[in-house]
């Protein structure tokens, strides 16, 4: 006990259970929500796809991201060192791996589109975006920006800076205390455009777009997208919230504070679909845009409608927040790595893997210009470090955890775990159904849907 708790204490610990869940709540709730949800809706025929994707959040996205917090905190350490100390020297160590190796590659294309936020929170204020006279416009403005080689590499590097300054400070002194100002604030926000939004004339059209379940349009490929953008949106699959869930001293309840992540990272995706459809139909326009919808539809949105310009400083500050309080997390995994395991001090494993990170990013960053004829297979390098990462590395990831948990540590060692302290967990058995049949089966046919 004595030497567990050193080694915790040494590492970083959260200092209140509520920064845990804003902590892990953050890492939840990012880009995904705000930029990826609201297309992928658009795209895929609105409320029957919202049902959709709200069970397979429960049904395997639930069952997974509590097994992440069980091993994280049952071993006090980084993926790697994880699989390591539960199935010492197995094969099984590669998921921990897998797992930090997508971490660097997600954060790498991530702190790119983080940049773009952080642009457009400045271009906002310096009204460089108030006279468009349509989305076209708005695109276009969008595209030459993506294209400006320094632009983007100063405002890419600005996001790793944002990052680099607040893991640096470590868990509690740095990633808690940044999630606590951050996520209320977030909250604070999203109502502030949610009523905008809904009292724009027209609104009513958007909403029923979006609420209304028209089942006409869901066919085998929307489940698959459906729960791709689960795992995605709850940060799961690379062993994010296992690190996480390290840093949880032991007394904490596992089972009730995934619930709450898990709830919270769905209403605020639910929450910015009532932001973003009212406001595409009132002003006429179409939500089945894609993945430009927020970067080139919604200025030309705010444009038009009244107290516009401040809503645009508003919303972009809201997705920039939300993208930081993410990329920190995708930092964390990596970091944490270094420091459990190559026994580097904090200092020294942020600023170098964020620098490495950042090189790797900075073709991504390119890709959209000066690289953006350099492509293999008909996809940039931005499009392949977003593939080989959320659509590979993240559902082997997830599926093998799952089996991990269920059939090879077992669910009763798991059980075991959640259990301490006499903490109940009345729905065990539930759960150990889901993570032995259904999270491993479910996140299969996502994956090899792919190769058919
Ligand atoms: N969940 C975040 C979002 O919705 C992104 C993210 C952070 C992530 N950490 C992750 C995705 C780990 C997959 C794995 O934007």
């Amino acid at each position: 006990m004595a030497i567990r708790n050193n080694h915790q204490k040494s590492r970083g610990l959260w200092n209140t259970r509520f920064g845990f869940i804003l902590a892990a709540s953050g890492s939840a709730v990012g880009l995904g929500n705000i930029w990826k949800f609201p297309y992928i809706v658009g795209q895929n025929g609105g409320g029957a796809f919202v049902l959709i994707y709200i069970l397979c959040t429960i049904v395997v996205g639930l069952p997974i991201m509590l097994a992440e917090f069980t091993i994280g905190r049952k071993t006090s350490l980084n993926p790697v060192g994880a699989f390591q100390s539960l199935k010492p020297k197995s094969h099984w160590v590669k998921i921990g791996y897998m797992g930090v190796l997508a971490g660097f590659f997600i954060l790498s294309f991530y702190a790119v589109v983080g940049g773009w936020t952080l642009a457009y929170v400045v271009k906002a204020f310096t009204h460089t975006m108030s006279n468009f006279s349509s989305p076209k416009e708005a695109g276009q403005f969008f595209g030459s920006f993506i294209a400006n080689t320094w632009e983007v590499l100063f405002y890419h590097a600005l996001f790793m800076a944002i990052c680099v300054g607040i893991v640096l400070r470590g868990i509690h002194g740095g990633i808690e205390k940044a999630c606590k100002v951050l996520m209320p604030t977030l909250v604070i926000i999203l109502i502030f455009l949610m009523f905008r939004a809904l009292t724009l004339p027209g609104a009513m059209e958007g909403i029923e777009f979006y609420l209304k379940p028209d089942f006409s349009k869901i066919g085998p490929q929307t489940i698959l997208i459906a729960l791709g953008q689960a795992f995605f949106s709850l940060s799961l699959g690379m062993g994010c919230m296992l690190t996480y869930g390290s840093y949880l001293p032991e007394q904490e309840n596992l089972t009730s504070a995934t619930v709450y992540v898990v709830i919270f990272d769905t209403i605020i995706a639910l929450l910015v679909g009532m932001v973003i459809f009212p406001a595409v139909f009132a002003m006429g326009l179409e939500p089945t845009e894609g993945p430009s919808l927020v970067f080139s539809v919604l200025p030309a949105v705010f444009v038009g409608m009244p107290f516009g310009n401040l809503v645009s400083i508003v919303f972009f500050t809201l997705l920039a927040i939300a993208a930081i309080t993410s990329g920190i997390s995708l930092l964390e995994v990596v970091v944490a790595y270094f420091i459990d395991q190559r026994k580097w001090d904090r200092k020294k494993a942020v600023l170098v893997t964020s620098v490495t990170i950042f090189a790797f990013g900075v073709p991504s960053g390119l890709s959209f210009g000066v690289l953006s004829e350099a492509k293999l297979f008909d996809m940039n390098f931005f499009d392949h470090v977003d593939n080989i990462a959320s659509n590979y590395l993240l559902p082997l990831g997830g599926m093998l955890t799952a089996i991990f948990v269920g059939w090879v540590w077992g669910t009763k060692s798991a059980e075991e775990e959640i259990e301490k302290h006499e903490t109940k967990f009345h729905w065990g058995h539930v759960w150990g159904f889901l993570i032995r049949y259904i999270s491993p089966v479910a996140v299969f046919l996502v994956f090899f849907a792919k190769f058919v």
